[in-house]
């Protein structure tokens, strides 16, 4: 029996709306057994995707929203390149030495001979750049101790309750116990001195972060350094500048944070967050060879000459690696450092606007931090409904502005956040300040609405 209620009329000269895909369940368990136009695969697809939200007005992402045409075509021109493949690709392999040497000198990688020791790769994320330098860390404590002829089984790493996820990762794919320095109420970030507390014969490193997912604000990376040092204590500290990495050379040039400090071994930084690049890539860098231990890296042979190779990943793009390039060599230091230095601008901007309104602030501005606002309600504003419900409006109107807990230990404290990214131009912050305004008041009318109806 035919299924449609309707005969079709004409067959083959109509679009794909009037074709059968339209009236037909999109594929989504078994793989079809009938092709279909290249066409009306596009537009089904693209037709589904509308459903996702506008990447510019998500304001809960780090990640690049934002590239030139031209970068956008040099990607597509190299995305069907393995960067693993050396033989094949030696120039795209040249160009990732080329991010890496500029990296290195960015963050004062020390020289020797003139040229600076630093060492590293491209990676996927800051994620696979964490593994892989807490794998390093680990391993040069386990060598050591193995030397000393002590026991290796309860390394530890310490780090603050404030971390990103991928460290909690790390610690438990890689089996290290996890010593938690604790935010408080009043401080969202690591305390150097209870951090350097917690150093034991089992520590394997200190994690300090150059941007806190929460908010945005920058550890005390000297402060550590400078504890340690004043103790006797060579413990390596690991920066996880996964945002902070490309913004505070441009707009903070004298925090004093990364090689410049005796102890930071390694810096990881995503050249999808602040590096302007889209997702899929970040930067591992040792201050020298030294401190990635040998048993880290593979020479392989079989892409047909000796190469070496200590990613977690095998198989990626040089797309990403290419865009990078694109975007040092197109911004340099005065691109980078204007885009940076406006979205600090509009950041402190929105926190003058939205401490009129009455929200507590809890990023630090003026360049002090990142460019992301982080907030919540204050106790003037004197209202009933919390910032999960502030989201949700928000909502209505596209703007993706997330509502979520603070880290373990004040996880009572509800708050919302503001990631600016390049394309966030003060008159769309404007639009934002403009539709926080109407979206409390819309909830202050309903909490009044609700009162009354109570009372009624
Ligand atoms: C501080 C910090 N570290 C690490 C990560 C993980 O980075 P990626 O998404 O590049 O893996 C993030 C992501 O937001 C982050 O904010």
């Amino acid at each position: 029996m035919d299924s449609m209620p309707f005969k079709r009329l004409s067959r083959g000269c109509t679009n794909i709306y009037g074709s059968r895909f339209a009236s037909e369940h999109m594929p989504v368990d078994e793989l079809p057994y009938d092709e279909m136009p290249k066409e009306t695969a596009y537009r089904m697809i693209k037709d589904d995707l509308v459903l996702d939200g506008n990447p510019m007005l998500n304001l809960a992402s780090f990640v690049t929203t934002y590239m030139e045409d031209e970068a956008e075509k040099l990607m597509l021109e190299s995305s069907n390149k393995n960067v693993i493949d050396h033989e094949e690709y030696p120039k795209s392999v040249e160009i990732e030495q080329r991010c890496l040497k500029m990296l290195a000198n960015l963050f004062h990688s020390p020289k020797q001979d003139g040229e600076t020791t630093a060492i590293g790769t491209a990676c996927i994320g800051s994620s696979e750049a964490i593994m892989l330098a807490t794998l390093a860390m680990k391993k040069r404590w386990k060598n050591q101790r193995k030397a000393e002829g002590k026991d290796t089984s309860e390394p530890n790493i310490i780090m603050s309750t404030g971390v990103q996820v991928c460290w909690e990762k790390a610690a438990r794919y890689f089996e290290i116990d996890e010593k938690l320095v604790p935010c408080t109420e009043t401080r969202y970030v690591i305390d150097p001195t209870q951090a350097v507390e917690l150093v034991d014969e089992n520590t394997i490193g200190i994690c300090a972060i150059l941007g806190t997912t929460y908010t945005g604000q920058y550890e005390d990376v000297k402060g550590i350094n400078d504890a340690l040092v004043a103790k006797g204590l060579s413990i390596p500290i690991h920066v996880d500048a996964a945002s902070g990495g490309f913004v505070a050379p441009f707009v903070n040039p004298d925090l004093v944070w990364d090689f410049q400090l005796p102890n930071v071994v390694s810096i990881n930084v995503s050249g999808h967050k602040y590096g302007l690049v889209y997702p899929g890539i970040g930067w591992a860098l040792w201050r020298s060879p030294e401190y990635l231990p040998k048993e880290l890296i593979f020479n392989i042979n079989y892409l047909g000459a000796d190469q070496l190779n200590f990613t977690l990943n095998f198989s990626k793009p040089a797309s990403h690696i290419i865009a990078q390039y694109y975007q040092m060599i197109r911004l340099g230091r005065r691109g980078y450092q204007a885009i940076m230095t406006n979205l600090t601008n509009t950041a402190d901007y929105l926190t003058e606007q939205l401490k009129r309104m009455g929200f507590t602030i809890m990023s630090d501005g003026a360049g002090n931090g990142l460019p992301v606002v982080a907030f919540r309600l204050g106790s003037t504003q004197n209202i009933l409904f919390d910032e999960f419900s502030l989201a949700h409006k928000l909502r209505e109107r596209g703007w993706i502005v997330p509502a979520y807990t603070m880290a373990a230990d004040c996880e009572k404290m509800s708050m919302m956040r503001v990631v600016l990214r390049e394309d966030f131009t003060q008159s769309r912050c404007d639009s934002l300040v403009h539709d926080i305004q109407a979206a409390l008041k819309a909830l202050v009318d309903q909490e009044v609405r609700s009162i009354q109806r109570y009372q009624a």
